[in-house]
Parts: C-alpha cells; structure tokens; sequence
C-alpha cells in the first residue's frame, strides 16, 4: 500500500524518482507526488490519478532540477484521494518534508497535540501529522533530524515507512520505518530507497533493509544506520538476485500475461530448492526430519490468494502426511485469540512477506511460544526476517496485483511441505515418494501446455465480457481452486463471482441461477467427479450455462457440459497447479475484452500494509 522512492546523488533525481514510482505503482495508484531540493529551495509537484498525470506535469521530471529527492505513488487511507492528500507533505516553511507508507494509528491524538502547539493542518492525511510531529520535535529539542525522528518513532502508533528532508540538511534523506518495507540502495554516485526492489533494481543491487524502528541517513555517497538512541550502527550489505529484465514486461501486454508465462519457471525453480536426490529437503528452511516428524498439527495463516493455497494445503497435508490442519484469515486469526497445541507450527503463507494481517499474526503466534514457518517470496520481508523457518518461493518479483506465479510457487511450497512430512513421517512408501516427486517434477512443462491453449480460453471468454455474475463449483481440492479461480475473475474483471461447495449449492445459492448463467464445475479428482457431474446437472436443468474443467480422459462429460477444458493427468494433489492456470487466463481475458486495466485493478494494492 503506497509507494515510496528516494534518491540523493550526482544525477537529477525527479527522472529518478518517477522511475522508481513507475515500478512501484502496483502498491497505490490513486494519486502521486514528489520533492526534489535544488540548493535552499524544495519543489514540491503532486498529481492526482495515475503516475502519469505527475510525469506531464513535470515534463517527464525535467521541470523540477535538483540532485535529492523524495516520491511518492499512493492507495489511499486517511482521506479521499486528492492533490492536497497526495503526498509528500510538508510543515510550514518546508522545514520538515516527507513521504509515508503505512498507518498511524494515533494520529488524532497526536493532530490534537500538534493543533494546541499551533500547528495547522491542510489534508485528511494521517501522513501530514507525522511531518508536522518531526518538526515539532526537531524544534522542540534542537537537536539533529536523528534525534527529531526518534521522539516522534517514540509516539507514533502503527505502521509507517518515512522518507523526510530537512530544510537545514541539504542533500541528506533520513528515514525510518515500523512494520512497512523499505530497502536502501547503494552505488558509487549515489543513494537510492525504495519500498520495494524494483523501485531501485535498475541502478543497483546492493541493499540494506531498514529494520524496526532504525532511521538511516543518506547521502550521495554513503547511508548510516541509527537506533532508537540516536546510536549509530552497523548493517550487513545485501545482494538482490533478481535481475532488472524479470521486472520488465519483457513484450507482453501486460504484466500479468508475462507473469501466467513464467509460471513454469517458478515451480521449476522452487522445485529445484527443495528436491534433493528425489526426496523433498526443507534443509534451507532448516526443517529437518527430527522437527518434522514432531509436529502434530499445522495452521496455515494467510491473506488473499496465499489463503486459498492455504486451503489447498489443508487438503494436501492431511492426506498426504496425515497431520491435521487448520487455515485461517490472518485478519480473522489475529483476533480470535486462536488455540494453539503443543508440537505445532503455524505457517504464515505470503509473496510480500509485508501483508500487515499475516505479520501480526506470525508475531501473535510467535508470543504463543509456537515455531513459525513463513513462505515467502520476497527475500529480506518482514515476515521472512521475524519467522523462526523460512521458506522462500523462487517466482521472481510479481509486479502485476492479481498474483499467479506466486500463488504457484506458492502451491508448490505446500506440496513440498507435504511430502517433507510424509516422509518424516515415513506414512508414505518409498515408492509411493517416488511417484510423487515424479509428478511433482512433471508440473513445469504439464503447466506450460494448458498455456499453450490460451486462445480457445480467449474465444470462449470473450462471449461472457458482458456477464453480471459467475460460479465456481467443487468439491475438496477443486473447491479450494475455484475459490482462486473466482478470485482472479473478480479482482479484474470487476464480475461477480463466488466459489461454491458444490454440495452447498443447494443451500442456497442456487436461487442465483437463471437462464444463461455462467457456472464453471472444477472436477480435477476422480472421486470426487460423479457428486460435483450430478450438482452441475442441478445447476444446467435451472438454465445455467455449463464450463467443466477436468482431467484429459474425461471426456464424458461433453454430455453435461457446454464447454470443456482439459487439463493433462496428474496426481489429484497436484492438479491445483494445473486447474488454475485456465481460471487465471479466464480473469485475464474478461479484464481485457472488457477493456479494463488488467495489472492494475481499481481500488486494490499489491502490498497490502494496512489492516
Ligand atoms: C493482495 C494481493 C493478492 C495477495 C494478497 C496477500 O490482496 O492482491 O494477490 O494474495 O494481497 O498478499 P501476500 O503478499 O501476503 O501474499
């Protein structure tokens, strides 16, 4: 949620600046705004809409000179989105600058105090009353920005990633963050920052995370570390390994097209972390046989689509190793004071590894006393520093919001943990082990088949653009994919769409069913295939218009349905990784034939930071 860049250095940073917003506006998109020093003087240029309406203004960042910046790419919390909302904010005078990306959750409180110190306010944004504390503080104390940023840290309530200038500091950036993601990038001619790393991958690769309540300083030529006291410290560089070019839409329309395409590549790659001499190896994770074999029950806590690989899991795991599972909403677990037993692991499932819901909720079980395992996809996330095992997913940077290759990778990463188990366990064969790792390892081009077909999905699509609602019905497995497949078609197509256990339509939901509407049956599992048929007839018989999604071999069903999509044989545990890959290209296809923006659909965020 929001974006933020910085950049101080020997280039003109506002070309900077919009580069990296560019890369960032996946996290926001309502408004966007920069502040860019030249000398004494802060220019300070905000637009409201997309990112665009920023680059015009600035004359594509030429209008504004100056060698230190800040910007901004906003999703809208405290206040509707406005120019006078849009960040960056300032105090009075310019003293204070900055962009932030989070919540603060006292701000009235803190409004309050800074209105009786005289100070006023011009937005709704919570984000201005951050900027107006810092001042108070630094002309409370006249001490340096450090100390100024560190009374405020002390009385700010919730989350926040700050990026301020300084009036008296030419050509320095602090910032400080709490529980919202910020990477420091380094060069020989400069600094760079960036909530996220695409925002900074074009310029370079080494990076510091800020960690909890650290203010940096930046300059052209170095960036130091302070903590809460005002100490300075010491950090570790980093390398990113992703490359500029997997961050590029690299010829696709858009990102998530190139995003469906890599999937092959992103199971490969998490298959190949974690397969070792044909056997499931969460070494890295630093789960070993001894812990595995111990555990007796897994929570899954997620948000989003990570949820319903979660839901996946469910039935993955407890089939397969026979460990009892529960899943939940982080946002529902994080407050129902969950009970947790003894020999358990909660596994927090994220691509961010920043979804505020599913980091308190790793920390809530952290204060349990309960080991975590986070399944991450970005390296260095909050989730993946505070989890006591990580497991990372090797899809890349997923830039489009409706996730696909991470929810793979992601899918992938439960399967894994299934088969670990089972083994650990010894509850499977040796030669069952094998069958599976076999199919396991058959995914990748068993995946890049079903996209191969992508333009019978277009044709058939296309016919439904005008659709007011949609139906997703399964059992077990397959009703854990239509939940996704539901998903995707109404995040960007903006069309109804519910996912139904097909045995529960009869409770209800079947009074939704008139002439012509679209149901779409999910029957990946053998025997499951008859009781999901004979609710699709239900269904058909009340005028619904019939799509079946199954297995190669079922062709049976051409007598019920009106249009079949076959997806290759594999095992039922692992036909989630092939079933989605149609429901994704549908969402894909409706977006688009109904002219929408497919990456960037209206009111979400990639990263959600807030609750
Ligand atoms: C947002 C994204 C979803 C994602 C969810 C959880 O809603 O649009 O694609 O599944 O957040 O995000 P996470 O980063 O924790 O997987």
């Amino acid at each position: 949620m929001c974006g933020i860049v910085g950049y101080v250095g020997q280039k003109q940073a506002a070309p900077i600046l919009l580069h990296g917003l560019g890369k960032l506006e996946y996290r926001g998109y309502d408004s966007a705004g920069l502040a860019v020093r030249e000398g004494e003087e802060i220019t300070v240029v905000k637009a409201k809409g997309r990112l665009a309406e920023l680059s015009n203004k600035t004359a594509d960042g030429q209008a504004v000179p100056g060698n230190c910046g800040i910007g901004h790419t906003r999703w809208a919390t405290h206040g509707e989105p406005s120019e006078i909302n849009a960040h960056p904010h300032v105090s009075d005078g310019n003293f204070v600058v900055g962009v932030h990306n989070g919540i603060i959750e006292n701000y009235q409180e803190l409004r309050e105090k800074l209105l009786n110190h005289g100070y006023k306010f011009y937005s709704q944004t919570d984000t201005e009353v951050a900027v107006k504390l810092v001042d108070y503080y630094y002309k409370k104390y006249l001490g340096t920005p450090i100390d100024a940023i560190n009374h405020a840290q002390v009385r700010i309530r919730g989350s926040y990633a700050l990026a301020l200038m300084f009036k008296d500091y030419p050509n320095e950036i602090y910032a400080a963050r709490k529980d919202s993601p910020m990477i420091i990038g380094t060069t020989e001619d400069g600094s760079f920052l960036g909530s996220d790393v695409p925002a900074i991958l074009n310029y370079t690769r080494n990076v510091y995370y800020v960690g909890d309540m650290e203010v940096a300083r930046l300059t052209a030529s170095d960036v130091t570390f302070f903590n809460l006291d005002g100490d300075q410290i010491e950090k570790e560089q980093k390398v990113i390994e992703w490359d500029a070019e997997s961050a590029e839409k690299g010829g696709f329309e858009h990102f998530m097209m190139k995003e469906i395409h890599e999937q092959p590549k992103a199971v490969q790659d998490t298959l190949s972390a974690y397969l070792k001499d044909g056997h499931a190896d969460l070494s890295a994770a630093e789960l070993d046989t001894e812990i595995l074999k111990n555990i007796e029950r897994m929570y899954i806590v997620a948000c989003g689509s990570a949820y319903h690989v979660g839901m996946v899991g469910k039935y993955v795991i407890e089939s397969m190793a026979d460990i009892p599972v529960e899943v939940d909403l982080a946002s529902e677990f994080r407050y129902r004071d969950p009970k947790l037993v003894k020999n358990s692991i909660v596994i927090i499932i994220s691509q961010s590894g920043e979804t505020a819901d599913s980091l308190a909720a790793l920390r809530l079980a952290k204060k349990k006393g309960i080991p975590t395992l986070a399944i991450v996809n970005v390296v260095g996330s909050s989730i993946a520093r505070d989890a006591d095992h990580v497991m990372y997913t090797y899809a890349g940077p997923e830039i489009s919001v409706a996730t696909t290759k991470a929810y793979s990778a992601q899918l992938i990463a439960v399967d894994l943990i299934a088969l670990a188990a089972a083994a650990a366990k010894e509850v499977i064969s040796d030669e069952r082990e094998a069958e599976l790792v076999k199919a396991l390892q058959a995914l990748p081009e068993q995946i890049e088949k079903v996209i191969e077909n992508k333009e019978r999905l277009q044709w058939f699509t296309s016919k439904f653009a005008n659709e007011k609602d949609a139906f997703f019905i399964g059992r077990g497995i397959d009703y854990a994919i239509g939940l996704e497949g539901s998903l995707k078609m109404k995040e960007i197509s903006y069309i109804h769409s519910e996912a139904y256990a097909a045995g529960e339509l009869k409770h209800g939901t079947i009074s939704l069913i008139e002439e012509g509407t679209l149901v779409i049956g999910i029957m990946t599992q053998d025997a499951l295939f008859e009781k999901t048929r004979s609710n699709m007839v239900e269904v058909k018989s009340r005028g619904a218009y019939l799509m079946a999604l199954t297995e190669n071999g079922h062709y049976s069903i051409e007598d019920t349905a009106d249009f079949v999509v076959y997806i290759p044989k594999t095992e039922p545990y692992f036909a989630p990784s092939l079933a989605v890959i149609p429901l994704q290209l549908m969402g894909y296809y409706l977006s688009l034939a109904r002219g929408l923006d497919v990456d960037k659909p209206r009111n979400l965020a990639k990263s959600v930071t807030v609750e």
